[in-house]
């Protein structure tokens, strides 16, 4: 009864520390489970992200503003033939020469934590040195030709509604085939955030072509029913408290509001053309699709830093 407590104090004392911070996904305390602390966090960065879309939206022409807008409302931007063919040949090969000798260019890789156990599946994540630390030319050089152009931090400022620095982007390049982890629609956070794939290679139907629900992203009503919800659930199955950042997941098959998240929204398959890029706001559903295990994929990630409302504070109002 007293370790309960305690424990229950610690959650409480936790919750409240971590309460700006995305990356505290779920309240852990009892208290707080109970309390509307997740719904007020909801409506907390909705405001941020929307006040920081306003602001920057001006900066851009009057054709990108309407892009921009669809992006919103969508979660999702869609960008085919991102880098001409020859540009995207040239990051393909200089990819495939920093997955060979990854460790002489500080790349670290892991399997994503996508492997189930026992799996016959593939899922290889090369890592790329944060952008601010010393680069070997070939890591600077692709750096620079992915940056050639300001669409890709543009998108994924405005989706997040955060003001990312390079350095907040941590680009991984990635091989994966079979069944993974993520391939069950899952969210990855409360709060809006952002993610962004640039397709190395076609990517059909069986080959794992990303897959999004339109609108999931911005439908109030439910994410804060599905929040609410998962939080509960988690909050029975971890005891201990020591589950925290991505072992925390939120999935839609563990929900009963999957049938009224699918009817309100509108699957996108993005089957397309090496060199689409695809931006996303991965607060909204979205899997990584089926793939028959024949053919890997390769892609290359940004994954945006989740930050917390501080910084989107700043980022909306200075
Ligand atoms: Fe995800």
């Amino acid at each position: 009864m007293i370790r309960k407590l305690i424990l229950e104090i610690y959650s409480i004392l936790k919750d409240i520390a971590l309460f700006a911070s995305y990356s505290h996904k779920i309240p852990i305390s009892f208290t707080f489970n109970k309390l509307p602390y997740q719904n007020l966090r909801i409506f907390i960065d909705i405001f941020l992200t929307k006040k920081y879309q306003k602001k920057i939206i001006k900066k851009f022409s009057l054709n990108d503003q309407k892009d921009y807008e669809l992006g919103a409302s969508n979660g999702i931007i869609l960008n085919q033939n991102y880098f001409p063919e020859k540009i995207l040949d040239d990051i393909k090969n200089i990819s495939e020469n920093l997955i060979k000798n990854y460790k002489q260019h500080n790349i670290l890789v892991d399997d994503g934590g996508n492997l189930e156990e026992n799996s016959k599946s593939f899922s290889r994540y090369y890592y790329l040195p944060n952008f601010d630390e010393k680069l070997t030319h070939e890591v600077a050089e692709l750096y620079n030709i992915l940056y050639s152009n300001n669409s890709i931090l543009n998108q994924l400022n405005f989706l997040a509604g955060l003001n990312f620095k390079k350095k907040d982007i941590i680009i991984h390049i990635s091989k994966v085939k079979g069944k993974l982890l993520s391939d069950d629609w899952h969210s990855d956070c409360f709060s809006h955030t952002a993610k962004a794939f640039l397709y190395l290679q076609n990517i059909e139907k069986s080959n794992s072509p990303f897959c999004f629900l339109k609108g999931s992203h911005s439908n109030v009503n439910l994410k804060i029913l599905n929040q609410k919800e998962n939080a509960n659930s988690i909050f029975k199955n971890n005891e201990k408290k020591d589950k925290h950042g991505d072992e925390i997941w939120n999935k839609l098959e563990d929900s009963n509001y999957k049938k009224e998240i699918f009817d309100n929204s509108e699957l996108v398959e993005c089957s397309f053309p090496k060199s689409t890029l695809i931006t996303c706001d991965t607060s909204g559903f979205h899997k990584k699709g089926f793939s028959d295990g024949q053919k890997e994929r390769f892609t290359i990630g940004f994954v945006t830093k989740r930050g917390s409302m501080y910084e989107k504070f700043k980022s909306a109002f200075f």
